[in-house]
């Protein structure tokens, strides 16, 4: 495929709809720039000029897209695409009437996905997840944070992050791995902690091996005080964090998270006033997850309250094989609409700048002078097909600092 080259003026978008830079919040999230008959000028993988393109500079080489919608690419902010073995047992049990908490609670579940992924050899384990991010990429997510979390020991969550490192380095998408802390043994959980906080922490932060520190805290998995200790390392280790909270029930994960000031809180499908209060009322973001109000018929998380709190909201896929088997940035947007009510402006936001927000990036996500171009070329003229289509693939090619992946 040839590279375009240094600088280039992309022409013949029938229309160029983007967000503005950096975090937007609650009524702001509507608020797109839609420019028809547009060009853009890229410089190194940066974004230099956008507008009418009659107004367009000269540039040492043109590239015409046909005369097709261009948008930011997507950010995924929450994946655990890195597992072994599958969970269509639980799948079949919970069609049947089983809850996900009661199959976990029963070891299963999450448990289940941790047995298969410790036995699995680094090679193994990239060697199942390239796939996924490949499609994940395909759908239009040029960015994607992988979550550890399947390891039964801090060797094998170790291996996990480093099949993180190993597939970044083969691929033109940017991805973040996230050390999550995921659910705590059945017995000594307060030595575990303690040597999570003490050992595991400091040695993630010392490798550069995680961008980021995530738990899941809920009745299941950890407690509020474990999280708030697990933060306070991770801080003391000068990593971001962030939380699954609020996913079945609302145990004050989210208003921990708000007050050490979290990255973001992540699922909010049990969230209240209160939470909503929270997150309102800080910077840190508010990732509601559409696949898995599908996949485990859980209630929508309450977005429109959220945007009206004054929420930076993003979108993830959750992608992951127990609560969100979703290969597709874009589908998580398109269901955001239909599942949580955003409007197709509100998606397009929470899936590029406010996702990026989400992991501590405001290079991305927005199609203005100083942002990466990473961008995507759609099949129709119309932004809104981004949106619209379910189950079919309306992104055409997916530009990454100006390079198309896939053509
Ligand atoms: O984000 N709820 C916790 N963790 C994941 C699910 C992981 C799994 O079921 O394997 C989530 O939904
Ligand atoms: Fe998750």
């Amino acid at each position: 495929m040839p590279d375009i080259e240094t600088e280039t003026l992309f022409t013949g978008i029938s229309q160029l709809a983007s967000p503005g830079a950096g975090q937007q919040r609650g009524a702001a999230m509507r608020e797109l720039t839609v420019i028809q008959n547009a060009a853009m000028l890229i410089r190194r993988g940066t974004v230099v000029w956008v507008g009418k393109e009659t107004d367009a500079p000269l540039a040492a080489h043109v590239h015409d897209l046909g005369g097709v919608a261009v948008t930011p690419a997507l950010v995924d902010p929450h994946t655990h695409a890195v597992w072994a073995g599958d969970r269509l047992n639980d799948f079949e049990a919970r069609v049947a009437g089983q809850t996900y908490e009661s199959i976990l609670a029963a070891g299963g579940g999450i448990r289940s996905t941790m047995r298969a992924t410790a036995g699995a050899s680094i090679p193994e384990l990239t060697d199942l997840a390239r796939p996924r991010l490949e499609t994940l990429l395909r759908s239009g997510a040029a960015t994607v944070e992988v979550k550890s979390g399947y390891g039964l020991d801090f060797p094998s969550e170790l291996r996990m992050l480093l099949a993180v490192q190993l597939l970044a380095a083969d691929t033109p998408a940017t991805l973040l791995p996230t050390l999550l802390l995921h659910v705590p043994p059945e017995t000594g959980r307060a030595e575990y902690v303690q040597a999570v906080c003490e050992e595991l922490i400091p040695q993630v932060a010392a490798e550069g091996l995680a961008a980021a520190v995530d738990v899941f805290c809920e009745r299941e998995a950890f407690s509020v005080e474990e999280t708030r200790s697990i933060f306070q390392s991770a801080r003391h280790y000068g990593l971001p964090f962030k939380l699954h909270a609020d996913q079945f029930h609302s145990i004050g994960g989210t208003e921990l998270a708000c007050a050490l000031g979290a990255l973001s809180v992540d699922h909010l499908e049990a969230s209240g006033e209160a939470q909503i209060t929270a997150l309102g009322a800080s910077s840190t973001v508010a990732t509601i997850l559409p696949g898995v109000t599908l996949h485990l018929g859980l209630p929508a998380a309450p977005a429109r309250r959220l945007i009206g709190a004054g929420a930076c909201v993003a979108v993830g896929t959750d992608l992951n094989p127990g609560s969100s088997p979703l290969y597709s940035a874009q589908l998580a947007l398109a269901l955001s609409v239909r599942l949580n009510g955003l409007t197709l402006a509100e998606a397009l936001t929470a899936c590029t700048v406010n996702a990026a927000a989400a992991l501590g990036l405001s290079d991305r996500g927005a199609l203005v002078p100083g942002q990466r171009a990473d961008f995507l070329a759609l099949h129709l003229p119309d932004w809104r097909d981004l949106a619209y289509t379910l189950g079919s693939n309306p992104v055409r090619t997916v530009f990454v600092a100006g390079q198309p992946i896939n053509q």
